[in-house]
């Protein structure tokens, strides 16, 4: 497998030189020799490769955002060449979708590729049901569906991302490039020093990178371990470079929209200031010196650039355990230490100041349980020497219900992992309190190897069947899915 060799996870300072062209290597240089008659920083790393780029930003306005989002095959520029991929409209991450509390959000999937996708709005609080979250509808190649979701009046403000869930080729779609953001804005975002930050949204993806659609080929191996990519893109770009400026405050916004690749990121030199999760904001600054994010989990945090300088944002070995562990030998799942994107500093002077609190303590109180469950997150052997996938031993089968749950019942599961890797289960539609560190809420959580985590979660105001499943998308595709219906 070539996937994990160190040389194409470290790219080259002469690929960052022929990315940036002669003239934005010459700007950069000029930059550096500023910044060292003022301050005389040391820095770390070299400067990163091309430009900090966002995706474009759709908003509501008047209460409504309706869009196209065309889901096609795509060969998008590529160094001195063009990588294939999947795009929505053109590009990979597709639009950011700015809404608000109680917008209305209409979305026209068009699917050009030649195998059924769908859409599913991740951590979103909105029906699965009809049009809406409904990932059982499935759209053939060809075909146009029209999604609409009524975002509740009471939805909490945060980072959120859509991506396709038709089952049995999630993991290819979102590791050939589908995904994008879904920004929920509220009151809790005219904090001062919130609303005049640097606010960033960070797409991470690992695509496998070639020129036509044999790079979407995989091996039983790569299924199992969770498939990853030769190289970490933020925004679809290749390690970035963040112009920041001390006494402005950086609002990082991360998803992790690769199909397997847990990102374990530390910024040299500077805290990680962390003030929400999946869509669940803290009440005050969490700080902290690296950050798991496993995949399809969110993560928003403050950065205060302290001095000028370059430093780099790293993506720290992680072992999230593998098929290595359990058959011996091979399928060695953890990456290198990989420089991610490079923070350039300019300006002097006294850092920003951090806000004290930014929600109400009483929404993260835990709901009493009514009721409490197990699941359990397992591998076991599989016909032709394979392993099979499972949720309390079953593999998904769309026509069976898994948990029938009353609406207005409070759950708290504990969700044990059998197995010696790690698996991030997620639940649709209902968000989950942590009960050993419930600092926010989540749609996503990061069950390790052999250890278990407990959630409660109040299943209120939402009903409806959809599922939950582990957020390495190939086990999701083999079959670690259950289906969940709450009745009403
Ligand atoms: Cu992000 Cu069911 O998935
Ligand atoms: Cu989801
Ligand atoms: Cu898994």
């Amino acid at each position: 497998m070539t996937s994990s060799s160190p040389d194409r996870l470290i790219p080259s300072r002469r690929h960052f030189l022929a990315l940036l062209g002669v003239g934005g290597a010459t700007t950069l240089l000029a930059a550096c020799s500023t910044d060292t008659t003022t301050s005389t920083p040391t820095p770390t790393v070299d400067p990163g490769g091309a430009g900090f780029v966002q995706p474009e930003v759709l908003r509501s306005s008047g209460g409504r955002l309706e869009l196209t989002l065309r889901a096609a095959p795509t060969d998008l520029p590529w160094g001195d060449g063009t990588r294939y991929a999947f795009t929505y409209n053109g590009s990979s991450p597709g639009p950011t979708l700015h809404l608000r509390p109680g917008d209305q959000l209409t979305i026209h999937l068009e699917n050009a590729l030649d195998a059924d996708t769908n859409l599913h709005t991740h951590g979103l609080r909105v029906s699965p049901s009809g049009n809406a979250d409904n990932i059982f509808l499935r759209v053939a190649p060809g075909e146009t569906q029209t999604y609409v979701y009524d975002i509740p009046d009471n939805h909490p403000s945060g980072l959120f991302w859509y991506h396709p869930h038709s089952h049995g080729t999630v993991a290819e779609q979102v590791a050939a490039g589908l995904a994008g953001a879904i920004v929920v804005t509220d009151a809790i975002d005219d904090i001062a020093e919130i609303a005049t930050s640097n606010e960033r949204v960070w797409i991470l993806s690992d695509p496998p990178i070639g020129t036509d659609a044999s790079i979407l080929a995989t091996t039983r191996g790569d299924r199992m371990s969770g498939r990853q990519g030769d190289t970490i893109l933020v925004n679809g770009v290749e390690r970035p470079d963040v112009d920041a400026v001390v006494g402005e405050l950086e609002r990082w916004r991360f998803v992790n929209a690769s199909s397997s690749r847990y990102y374990r990121l530390a910024l040299d030199d500077h805290p990680l200031q962390m003030i929400a999760s999946d869509g669940g904001r803290f009440a005050a600054p969490v700080k902290k010196d690296e950050l798991l994010l496993a995949p399809g989990e969110r993560a928003e945090l403050l950065v205060a650039p302290a001095t000028a300088g370059s430093f780099a944002l790293r993506a720290l070995r992680y072992d999230r355990g593998g098929m290595g562990a359990m058959m011996g030998g091979g399928g060695n799942v953890e990456p290198e230490e990989v420089v991610v994107a490079t923070m350039t500093v300019r300006g002097d002077g006294a850092g920003a100041g951090l806000p004290t609190a930014l929600l109400d303590a009483g929404e993260l109180v835990l709901p009493e349980p009514s009721a409490t469950r197990v699941l359990e997150l397992g591998m076991g052997m599989a016909g032709g020497g394979g392993m099979s996938f499972t949720i309390d031993g079953k593999i998904f089968d769309g026509d069976r219900t898994d948990i029938t749950i009353e609406a207005g019942t409070v759950e708290e599961w504990e969700i044990r992992n059998t197995s010696p890797m790690d698996h991030p289960l997620h639940l649709h539609v209902w968000a989950m309190l942590p009960v050993d560190d419930p600092v926010g809420w989540k749609d996503t959580i990061n069950v390790p190897a052999r250890e278990s985590v407990r959630v409660r979660i109040a299943f209120t105001e939402i009903t409806g069947r959809t599922v939950y499943h582990c957020h390495i998308l190939d086990h999701e595709d083999m079959g670690m899915m259950g289906v969940i219906e709450v009745n009403g």
